[in-house]
């Protein structure tokens, strides 16, 4: 890569930046930028995440500087860890000293502060996350790359600075991260770096959960998830992780018939819904879709290879996962659930005969979330077949436009029956009960059917008429 130290400097060379340099030079201590905002701007990635490496105390610096900083200025000092973060505006700036041991925030060993910048850059995770531009006098931005990062930037390789066994069990969740910017950024793993992942895998068991998560997801939100799947997949992490997407894999046959390799559907289907979507949670509902097929696997001799309410085993397994993964358990998980369970409505409603009752109750069902079912869904064709795919694509587009239609016509995507429990109970004078219940449904049955509309007074008579059938009788009120 061709970039000039001028270029660096003219990045680098805002107010804020000054100001560090300038204090760290008042205070005679070597300061450098490293990390992820070195790399970041050799790969046009902006990044308001700075990392400040100090030769002795980082934590020093940082209140020097955020005494200059004067307002907006938000320190917090984690002395365990002599490591010290400062809030500026949008930026959010990290201070350590240089290290000869382990570079790891959350390590119990304790910190030692006395290493040069190299002994600093060679803890560390990657070689493209070691390289460190100064920020002293006359050296403002020079690069210092001594583990040929950049080299390893240009050809678009993961690998450690160190003998990656050392790196890795200094902190295994470093493996997470390996995968997880091969997945971000498109980088394949050095052979060596991979080999000491496998033979280190294991370890991911000690690294809290919450980590290891945060990971997971940002794999999930890179541009091609698929990449990083298949390389927790091949390193053995996603077995110890996650045994319910690795139990997906295989394609069996019998008696010449055979079912599709659910891992690798389930990846593309990711991959579509990756290029639709950039929502954490419909990405999740992508990933978990066909969760359940391995448990409702069965051979019909009849039908061939049948996976029977996959859609709902798959809904209940959904909280025992997020549960386990320190995933939300909120709101977020229920839209998951929700989608899982409707996934095929659509796909049963293009290939059945498209009729407005079954238009309206997935309406209903699915209520705000329709548009994202139907990305979903759509997301979930993968076959190799274009005659297949050309009819399911032109069948969705009736059905979308049935979807508008009914919308427009019968409001029922958000939609509360216009005679509720309470006026219904008034009327007959009767208390909360089974009859109560009965008369509920069957008025919303016959608004999602379409034999009343979704209006108050043709709900109001059908209720009147369907009561009488139950030998209910309205209690007149005075003046009535
Ligand atoms: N680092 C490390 N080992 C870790 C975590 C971080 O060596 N387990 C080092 C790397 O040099 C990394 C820097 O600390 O570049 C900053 O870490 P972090 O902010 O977590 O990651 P970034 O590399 O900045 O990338 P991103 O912001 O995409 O997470």
């Amino acid at each position: 890569m061709n970039i000039s130290r001028e270029e660096i400097v003219a990045h680098i060379d805002t107010p804020l930046l000054r100001l560090i340099s300038h204090t760290a030079d008042e205070m005679q201590l070597e300061c450098y930028l490293i990390g992820g905002y070195v790399r970041d701007f050799f790969l046009y990635r902006p990044s308001k995440d700075i990392d400040v490496v100090a030769i002795g105390k980082g934590t020093d610096l940082a209140e020097a500087v955020t005494r200059k900083l004067g307002k907006h200025t938000h320190l917090t000092l984690f002395k365990n860890f002599g490591t010290a973060q400062i809030k500026h505006k949008e930026y959010e700036i990290e201070f350590v000293g240089a290290r000869k041991e382990s570079y790891r925030s959350d390590s119990r060993k304790p910190i030692v502060e006395d290493g040069t910048l190299e002994d600093d850059q060679r803890r560390r995770d990657f070689t493209i996350n070691a390289m460190a531009f100064c920020l002293n006098g006359d050296r403002f931005g020079e690069l210092l790359d001594p583990f040929n990062g950049m080299q390893d930037l240009e050809e678009l390789i993961i690998r450690t600075p160190l003998d990656p066994d050392i790196t890795f069990s200094d902190d295994p969740l470093r493996m997470m991260r390996a995968v997880r910017f091969a997945a971000q950024l498109g980088f394949d793993i050095y052979p060596e770096t991979f080999d000491a992942i496998t033979r280190n895998r294991d370890r991911i068991t000690i690294v809290s959960m919450e980590r290891v998560s945060d990971e997971l997801n940002k794999i999930i939100l890179s541009p091609k998830p698929s990449i990083g799947f298949i390389l927790l997949e091949k390193t053995g992490l996603l077995e110890i992780l996650f045994p319910e997407l690795t139990a997906l894999k295989g394609a069996e046959t019998k008696e010449g018939v055979g079912h599709k390799d659910n891992f690798y559907h389930t990846l593309s289907v990711l991959d579509n819904i990756a290029r639709e979507t950039d929502d954490l949670w419909l990405r999740w509902a992508a990933l978990l879709h066909d969760i359940a097929k391995p448990v409702t696997k069965r051979w019909d001799p009849r039908l061939g290879w049948t996976f029977h309410n996959h859609n709902f085993i798959g809904e209940k397994m959904i909280p025992r996962i997020f549960r386990r993964m320190k995933l939300p358990q909120n709101e977020k998980m229920k839209y998951v659930q929700k989608l899982v369970s409707l996934h095929m409505r659509p796909m049963q409603l293009v290939e059945d005969e498209v009729t407005d009752s079954a238009v309206r109750r997935l309406l209903f069902d699915a209520g705000d979330d329709i548009d994202d079912l139907m990305t979903l869904c759509e997301a979930d064709i993968t076959s190799k077949n274009p005659v297949k795919v050309r009819r399911f694509i032109t069948n969705f587009k009736i059905v979308r436009r049935k979807l508008r239609e009914i919308e427009e016509k019968d409001r029922v995507r958000n939609f509360q029956p216009p005679v509720d429990g309470n006026e219904i109970m008034q009327v007959f004078g009767i208390p909360e009960g089974r009859e109560i219940g009965i008369l509920k449904a069957a008025i919303k049955e016959a608004i999602l059917d379409g034999v009343i509309p979704n209006e108050h007074a043709a709900a109001y008579a059908f209720m009147l008429e369907k009561a009488g059938e139950m030998n209910l009788n309205p209690v007149d009120k005075p003046g009535q």
